[in-house]
């Protein structure tokens, strides 16, 4: 097979998200496949170069991986008319900057959510990159996970009659590292460095909503500080200004109606760390990130109130695994190997930054609807 190379620039691979799922669970991942077969003699073969701040953390990645190429100078990488595309997951408040411009400097985009830390700044980033043909993406991973792959398949084959409602449940404790290290960067709480659980998740919860039942509406919003102080990577304390949870109710198009919970400060009893129910008047489904159970209306129990008896019946029993039917591959991976073909045979791909300019109007709205208490429409943006 012949190759045809994409060169990406990849900036922010010494963080969490950049180095697991983008550098080894993704690029290095394709490379390992023999790159991405394109089904005319040719494979698309992606040749990172590693792009950051420190030189050393970037040349011990590059040593660990056989790679080549890094750089600690951005603006330099930018002007080498080699690379195709420029990826992004820096902290969130170094990306718009970047973004603006790599999509100047005509590089294709494919990057983190949320692109901007606000509405005005996402929008902008998608209209640039609009007029100035490139092509972009954003990571949208949660659509490609097992367990909401196959909650789609339900709701495309029609199996939950009409849809009432959907509940989400997501969280886990994250400590606060003072007696065991914090298992997330500090930055995420301190909403002066672009921390906060409504900045991160609310997008993903507006691309899983749209994706799977509708356009949201509306939302109203309660954020919360439950934990106000907390422990840096250094060990010193510090403020947590950031909202670690968060409590939503979204109205989507067709008069479905979401609830969703995120918080960094509950200790889990569910199976998966998010979990997705949905009620229709045919059935229901539960997902998580691996697994979906579903319950038809002609295997619903009728359970009885009443305070006096034990539960006699194991209610989670009775529900049905939706089988795979099929071999999921890491999300990041699918979505990036999407991306590439798009890049390079132009191939549809609805994943923008048009899309993830929503991402960053839910969590913008949601943050004023929980500041005002009271609920606010969602308008349709467009380019
Ligand atoms: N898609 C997802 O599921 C998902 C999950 C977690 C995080 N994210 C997003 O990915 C991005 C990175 O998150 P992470 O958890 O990997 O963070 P991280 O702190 O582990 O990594 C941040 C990266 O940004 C770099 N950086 C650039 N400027 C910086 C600065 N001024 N201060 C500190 N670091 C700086 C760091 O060197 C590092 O490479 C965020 O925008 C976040 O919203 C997405």
């Amino acid at each position: 097979m012949t190759r045809r190379t994409v060169r990406i620039a990849m900036n922010g691979v010494t963080g969490r998200m950049g180095y697991r799922q983008h550098l080894v669970r993704s690029i290095l991942a394709i490379r390992e496949q023999g790159g991405i077969d394109l089904g005319d003699g040719s494979a698309l073969w992606p040749e990172p170069v590693l792009v950051g701040r420190r030189d050393f953390a970037l040349k011990s990645i590059a040593e660990r991986h056989g790679l080549d190429e890094w750089t600690t100078d951005l603006d330099a990488v930018l002007t080498d008319g080699s690379i195709d595309v420029y990826f992004d997951s820096q902290v969130t408040s170094a990306r718009e900057d970047a973004l603006r411009k790599a999509i100047a400097a005509g590089k294709h985009i494919y990057t983190e959510k949320p692109t901007a830390t606000g509405l005005d700044g996402a929008l902008a980033l998608a209209r640039l990159a609009h007029a100035e043909g490139v092509k972009h993406g954003v990571v949208q991973d949660k659509l490609f996970l097992p367990g909401l792959l196959k909650l789609k398949r339900l709701v495309d084959g029609g199996f939950f009659g009409r849809i009432l409602s959907v509940r989400g449940e997501f969280g886990y404790w994250v400590f606060e590292g003072d007696w065991q290290e914090a298992q997330r960067p500090s930055w995420n709480y301190r909403s002066e460095d672009g921390g906060g659980i409504v900045v991160d998740m609310f997008p993903h919860w507006e691309y899983v909503l749209h994706g799977l039942f509708g356009k949201v509406n509306s939302v109203q919003a309660h954020a919360a500080t439950h934990i106000p102080r907390r422990w840096d990577e250094q060990g010193r304390g510090y403020e947590a200004t950031a909202d670690d949870s968060a409590y939503g109710i979204f109205e989507l198009e067709g008069g479905v109606v979401a609830q969703i919970n995120s918080s960094w400060a509950v200790r889990v009893n569910r199976d998966e760390l998010v979990e997705f129910q949905v009620d229709g008047t045919e059935g229901s489904a539960v997902a998580g990130l691996r697994r979906c159970r579903a319950q038809h209306r002609s295997g619903t129990p009728k359970p009885v109130w009443n305070p006096d008896l034990p539960a006699t019946e194991s209610f989670r029993e009775q529900w049905q695994e939706v089988p795979d039917n099929g071999e999921f591959d890491n999300g990041f991976k699918a979505q990036w190997e999407l991306f590439l073909r798009h890049v390079a045979l132009g191939t549809p791909y609805d994943w923008d930054l048009l899309a993830g300019a929503r991402g960053v109007q839910l969590a913008e709205l949601g943050l004023r609807s929980s500041a005002e208490g009271r609920r606010l429409p969602v308008p349709e943006l467009s380019l």
